[in-house]
């Protein structure tokens, strides 16, 4: 079996159905189910015996240990992390304890019982990082996109803990020979997306009528990748990653944000339009910028094809249809998860 941290969240989530949909290999899923993770996304697991799904932290030792010692997986995919960059400028706190100061304690918890194994389960064993390209900081418009071999140039507290996580990573690999794989991520949407998030924001605030908030000018370029496609890769990488080795993962789909925004608009005037027949467009609202606010990342993903074969299934159009489709055929899930704390949250960021 496998072990998965974090899989309650956005893209733990949606891999755990993923895997538990294409094979029978059980998952233990440990979460310590913080504002972001979300125990409704994987309700359709609820009598699946292949699913155990364990609250906690991955910096508690013990009940790491503990969970190691019980199921002994063949792998830990650590998808465990504070991820909201908003979120760590407000508060960086949260992000410094769990993914640099739990990250490391994870790693001497898995460290311990991978030394432990018997020498085929030992050698066959392996840890996945999943991260991020905001580790490698901004690209300039006319840069190359990030290769694995990018300096780290984190500009956020977010991507500064990301990059220390990734740091320890890699030193566990090479101090220790733990046989970790790190995959380093573009931005990712598609279904359970929580709400304070670019994408899932913008639906569910042109759907309440309320203005749809644009940081600076909205000409802030990321490179989006649809979830299930990131998930496809981390399977690859896991079944063929050369332990050691770093993975670029990306959907080769630059966009500004506006552009994005404005592409959300004209498929819900389309599949949802507005009572009084104008656009949703109309809704949005440049706001002050984020501080430190990075303006390009865009991935060179050729290093996964080549090596391992894996390319992106979705395009941005066919992958963004399918996302506004889904959250409009999912409002339970919605109402679910915009509780009071998210309530709070855009008081916080948007002073609404
Ligand atoms: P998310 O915020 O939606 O989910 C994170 C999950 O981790 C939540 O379920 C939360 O409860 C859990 N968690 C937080 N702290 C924990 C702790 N101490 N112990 C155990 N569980 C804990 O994040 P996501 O978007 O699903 O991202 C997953 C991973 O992918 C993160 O490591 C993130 O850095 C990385 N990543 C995300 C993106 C993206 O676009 N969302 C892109 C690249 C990489
Ligand atoms: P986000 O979804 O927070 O991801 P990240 O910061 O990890 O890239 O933001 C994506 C882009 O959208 C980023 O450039 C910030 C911008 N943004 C807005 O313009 N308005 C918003 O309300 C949010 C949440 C993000």
């Amino acid at each position: 079996m496998i072990l998965v941290t974090g899989g309650a969240g956005f893209i733990g989530a949606n891999f755990v159905l993923d895997w538990l949909a294409g094979n029978e290999e059980p998952v233990v899923n440990l979460d310590k189910l913080t504002y972001a993770g979300n125990l409704d996304t994987l309700k359709s697991l609820a009598d699946d015996a292949r699913h155990v799904f364990v609250r906690g932290d991955i910096g508690d030792r013990e009940l790491v240990s503990r969970l190691l010692a019980e199921h002994q997986p063949r792998a830990v995919i650590n998808f465990a992390a504070e991820s909201h960059v908003d979120r760590s400028i407000h508060g960086p706190d949260d992000f410094i304890q769990t993914n640099v100061v739990g990250t490391f304690n994870l790693l001497e918890s898995v460290r311990a019982y991978w030394t432990g194994l018997p020498g085929g389960e030992k050698a066959a064993f392996r840890f996945l990082h999943v991260s991020t390209d905001e580790v490698y900081g901004t690209l300039a418009a006319t840069d190359l996109p990030f290769a694995e071999t990018h300096p780290y140039e984190p500009n956020s507290p977010y991507s500064a803990s990301k990059a220390a996580s990734d740091h320890l990573v890699r030193a566990w690999h090479h101090t220790y020979g733990l046989p970790v794989l790190t995959t380093n991520c573009s931005n990712n949407y598609g279904p359970y997306h929580f709400p304070e998030k670019l994408i899932p924001l913008v639906i569910l605030n042109a759907l309440a009528g309320k203005t749809l908030p644009v940081y600076g000018d909205g000409q802030q370029i990321r490179d989006w990748l649809y979830v299930k496609d990131h998930c496809a890769a981390i399977r690859r990488v896991l079944a063929a990653g050369k332990p050691g080795e770093t993975y670029n993962v990306g959907g080769w789909n630059e966009k500004a944000n506006l552009d994005v925004v404005n592409t959300i608009c004209a498929l819900l005037d389309e599949l949802q339009p507005r009572a009084d027949g104008q656009s949703y467009a109309t809704q949005i609202s440049f706001v002050a910028d984020r501080p430190g606010h990075d303006r390009r990342y865009a991935i060179d993903a050729r290093k996964l094809e080549s090596e391992l074969g894996w390319k992106p299934a979705e395009t941005f159009e066919s992958g963004i249809r399918k996302t506004v489709a889904w959250y409009l055929a999912n409002q339970d899930w919605v109402q679910n998860v915009t509780s009071g704390a998210y309530r709070e949250w855009l008081s916080t960021q948007y002073g609404v």
